[in-house]
């Protein structure tokens, strides 16, 4: 594994990451798109533990995006499986790292016994004053901008907000998890220049990382990788520096 020091290179305060290419690592394998995905628990474990321990304050992870309901049923069906087995059998990972879990997205469609799952690990990693780890399930950055206007029309019909209060700050903190950093670098992998309807609003001003393994092989050595890179930006901001 390659060497990482936190002192020469900077460490994102926030991170988000689309995990790319689990069906087309299974494919390559010779396995089914299932094993790609059970592969991919094990890159979130690693990812999760090395930016906890590299001092990452938020990790955004793109598990199922609203998009990902058409897939194939028994495909769904099985990632929902995997998620719910995660988020039993990561518990220690969790706790012992000092994470605190939360969900962005729509619980609408989410089934009770996942919402259960969810909201009991939410629950129990809430005192965890470490990274939080954001899923993102049942996630679409459309989706979370449409229900975000909705509440604030709501605040507005109710008298309760002027309609020139509403801005950049106001959308923000109406977002599924308002108390998130921006994140400050997107990294996806697999190779795709695409976002993919992923935290449209807040990525605005982060930096771009595409990897071109797959995310079963996405290890620490490329997080380093990303994180080396993120480094080495100029960020402007769009000023003149
Ligand atoms: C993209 O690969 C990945 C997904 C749609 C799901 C991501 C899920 C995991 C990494 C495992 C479960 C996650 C958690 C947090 C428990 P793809 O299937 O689109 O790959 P392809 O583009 O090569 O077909």
């Amino acid at each position: 594994m390659t060497k990482f020091d936190p002192d020469e290179q900077a460490v994102p305060r926030s991170v988000a990451v689309i995990m790319d290419g689990n069906g087309r690592w299974a494919k390559r394998a010779g396995f089914e798109r299932i094993r790609g995905h059970e592969k991919g628990i094990d890159a979130v474990r690693t990812t999760v533990t090395e930016c906890a321990r590299l001092g990452v304050e938020a990790l955004v992870l793109y598990a199922f995006s609203e998009e990902n309901w058409a897939r194939p049923k028994r495909e769904v069906e099985m990632l929902f499986r995997l998620l719910k087995r995660f988020l039993v059998e990561e518990r220690d990972t969790l706790m012992d790292n000092n994470v605190q879990l939360l969900h962005s997205g729509r619980r609408e469609r989410l089934a009770p016994d996942v919402l259960a799952l969810l909201d009991e690990t939410v629950a129990m990693t809430a005192g965890n004053t470490g990274m939080k780890l954001s899923l993102a399930i049942s996630y679409g950055a459309r989706q979370e901008l449409v229900d975000a206007v909705q509440a604030l029309a709501r605040q507005v019909a109710a008298g309760e907000l002027p309609p020139g209060a509403i801005d950049e700050d106001a959308i923000s903190a109406a977002l599924y998890q308002p108390s998130l950093p921006d994140p400050d670098i997107l990294i996806r992998t697999a190779g795709e220049m695409r976002l993919s309807n992923f935290l449209l609003w807040q990525i605005s001003y982060a930096e771009l990382h595409v990897s071109d393994v797959c995310w079963p092989e996405f290890g620490a050595e490329q997080l380093h990788d990303a994180f080396r890179a993120y480094g080495r930006r100029v960020r402007s901001f769009g000023k003149v520096l």
